[in-house]
Order: structure tokens, then C-alpha cells, then sequence
């Protein structure tokens, strides 16, 4: 069993976060939460209502909470006030740390994190009382918050901060999850990884094209900036070149929770199982890791894979 700072703090038994995405469904979360690792979901155009069923729902399947994540850009505190008391952490990302909204998690009885991008803002998540950092290099999927790779930046962060660190970008297998808990992270978030997940709710298309791809097939750019501008993200060049050779306003439609909404033409949103429209050209997020997306896997597979492959590597280095 790999125990770490992380482990000792969230209860999880293993030292995977799932990172917290729209597609992140029901089932994804609670095999995530089953498996041992600690199950995330995205605040992003989500209700109190929705992410309360959520988390109660995780927690009476697997007696484990999950967490949340929100965009400061999209924040509704009384969202985090909702679902605070039901999280295991809440976490925020793109923008700066605030003491305000980490009281507030913590008013509720949930951990605080603050997702980053650099050592600054590592150490002003440490001031503003943070319990735990995930520190992003710019080789992660999604929108990405600084300017250094990984490696560099887990160097920078673990020498600023004392609270424990989740190691965020590009990682994706046994070797690559060793590697940062060798260089000093508590835990690794995964994204790409689970995209592939049986349990997720990545539109087929999509995972076929993450299937196909390899790092080189990414791009970091602000392509996707409608509503969201300033925001450099990393997704599969293939719906660049698509969405910049699509004539139209609008690439399709998308849906969460029953609701609808047109996904216009360079808009963020990720396509799940009931987006309809050119896929291709919608935002189809991938970082480095999409080298280690072969095939559709259950997310148990995916969880055992990576930590018993990364205990096993960690302890022949040891000998
Ligand atoms: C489809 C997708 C959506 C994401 N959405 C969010 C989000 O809402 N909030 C957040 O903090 N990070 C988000 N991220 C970034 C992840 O938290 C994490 O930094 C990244 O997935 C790690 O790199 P990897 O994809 O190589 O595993 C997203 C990533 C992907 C791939």
C-alpha cells in the first residue's frame, strides 16, 4: 500500500485524485472512490442540488466522499456552501487564492485545495489556508494554469509550501505516477487517463480520437475561448484544424442533467455521450498522457494499474 501525506489526510487508499471534469459521471466517480482513490466532480455548469445528489450518492454507494471542484470564473459561493459539508475537498483553480472561499470549505467541514499553476501561487494557497496544493504543469489537459513543466514546477512548489502536493499533468502511467511521488508529490491527479474510463461520460467519438492520439497531438492554445477568454488550454490539435475549417455559428449541442445548450463555434464545453453536432470541432482536451490511452478500461483497471505498477517500481528503486 503506497501511504503519503495525501492518504494520511483524505482517508483514500491509494494516492489517485481524479481530476474533476464535466464528463466525470456518477459511475466514474464512485469506481474511482471504490478503487481507493478520491473522486472528484466539476462544478461547472452544475447545480447545488445536482452536486449534493452526487456526492450523497457516492458516499452511500462506497461510504467515501468525494469532492468538488470550481472555476473561480463560474463560482456561485452559495454552490460552495452547499456542498461543503458534504465534500471531502473542495478545490478551486483559475484564479487567485482567496482565504475568503477556503473558509468557507472549511466552515462546512471540508478540506480546502487550490489547484495551481506556479510556486507563487502555491505558496499564497499556503497563506490563505489551504490543507492541500495540486500543482499543474503545462503538460495537463484542460485549461492550464501556468508556464513550467511538471518536474520543474513540482521542484519550485515542494521547496515553497509545506502542505502536501498532488502532482497534475502529463500523467498517465505507472512510471510517469512513481516518478512524482519519488520527486516528493503526495498524490497524482489524472485526467486524460479516465477520459477513457468504460464509466465516464466522454462523447465515443472523442475517446476514439484520445485513443488514436499520442503527446505530440496535442496543442496548448486559446482556441476554445468563447465566454472563457485568456485561458490557454491543452486539447488534440485534430479539433483546431476542424473547428477552424467548420463554417457555422454553432458546432452542435450539448446537454448535462436534462438541460440544454448550443455549443458555439471555439466554445469550451467538452462533448459528453448526449452532445450531438461535429464533435470533431468541438474542444477535445488531451495532455501528454493521451500516450497511455490504448483502450476503453474500467477505471478500477485504471486505478490498480498505476498504483500498484508505481508501489512496485518505488521498491525495486528502494532496493
Ligand atoms: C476534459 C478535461 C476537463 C477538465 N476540467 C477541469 C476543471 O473543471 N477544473 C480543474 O481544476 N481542472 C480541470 N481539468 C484539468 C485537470 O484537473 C488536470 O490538471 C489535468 O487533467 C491533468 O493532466 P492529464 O490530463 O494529463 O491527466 C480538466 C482536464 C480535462 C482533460
Amino acid at each position: 500500500m503506497l501511504r503519503t501525506a495525501f492518504t494520511g489526510l483524505t482517508g483514500c487508499r491509494v494516492p489517485i485524485q481524479l481530476a474533476p471534469m464535466p464528463v466525470v459521471s456518477l459511475e466514474l466517480a464512485t469506481a474511482v472512490a471504490e478503487a481507493g482513490g478520491l473522486a472528484m466532480f466539476s462544478g461547472l455548469r452544475s447545480s447545488a442540488a445536482y452536486l449534493v445528489d452526487m456526492l450523497d450518492k457516492v458516499a452511500s454507494r462506497t461510504g467515501a466522499r468525494a469532492g468538488v471542484n470550481f472555476i473561480i470564473r463560474f463560482l456561485d459561493t452559495e454552490t460552495v456552501k452547499a456542498v461543503a459539508p458534504r465534500a471531502s475537498v473542495v478545490e478551486f483553480f483559475y484564479g487567485d487564492p482567496d482565504r475568503m472561499l477556503v473558509e468557507l470549505a472549511h466552515a462546512g467541514g471540508a478540506l480546502a485545495c487550490w489547484h495551481v499553476g506556479s510556486r507563487e501561487e502555491a505558496a499564497a494557497a499556503e497563506r490563505a489556508g489551504c490543507d492541500l496544493i495540486a500543482a499543474q504543469g503545462i503538460e495537463a489537459g484542460g485549461h492550464v494554469r501556468g508556464s513550467v513543466g511538471l518536474f520543474p514546477l513540482l521542484g519550485e512548489v515542494l521547496d515553497a509550501v509545506r502542505i502536501p502536493v498532488i502532482a497534475s499533468g502529463g500523467v498517465g502511467t505507472a512510471r510517469s505516477m512513481a516518478a512524482a511521488l519519488a520527486a516528493g508529490a503526495a498524490a497524482v491527479r489524472i485526467g486524460t487517463r479516465f477520459l477513457a474510463a468504460r464509466e465516464a461520460d466522454a462523447h465515443p467519438a472523442y475517446v476514439e480520437a484520445l485513443i488514436r492520439a499520442r503527446a505530440e497531438d496535442t496543442i496548448l492554445t486559446e482556441t476554445f475561448s468563447v465566454n472563457w477568454p485568456d485561458a490557454p488550454h491543452r486539447v488534440l490539435r485534430s479539433c483546431v484544424d476542424a473547428a477552424k475549417s467548420f463554417s457555422g455559428a454553432m458546432v452542435g449541442e450539448g446537454a448535462i442533467g436534462g438541460s440544454k445548450y448550443p455549443v458555439p463555434r471555439f466554445a469550451p464545453p467538452t462533448p459528453n455521450r448526449a452532445t450531438v453536432g461535429e464533435i470533431s470541432a468541438m474542444a477535445l482536451y488531451a495532455g501528454h498522457s493521451v500516450d497511455a490511452v490504448r483502450r476503453v478500461q474500467p477505471a478500477a483497471e485504471i486505478v490498480r494499474e498505476l498504483s500498484e505498477g508505481a508501489e512496485r517500481l518505488l521498491r525495486a528503486w528502494a532496493t
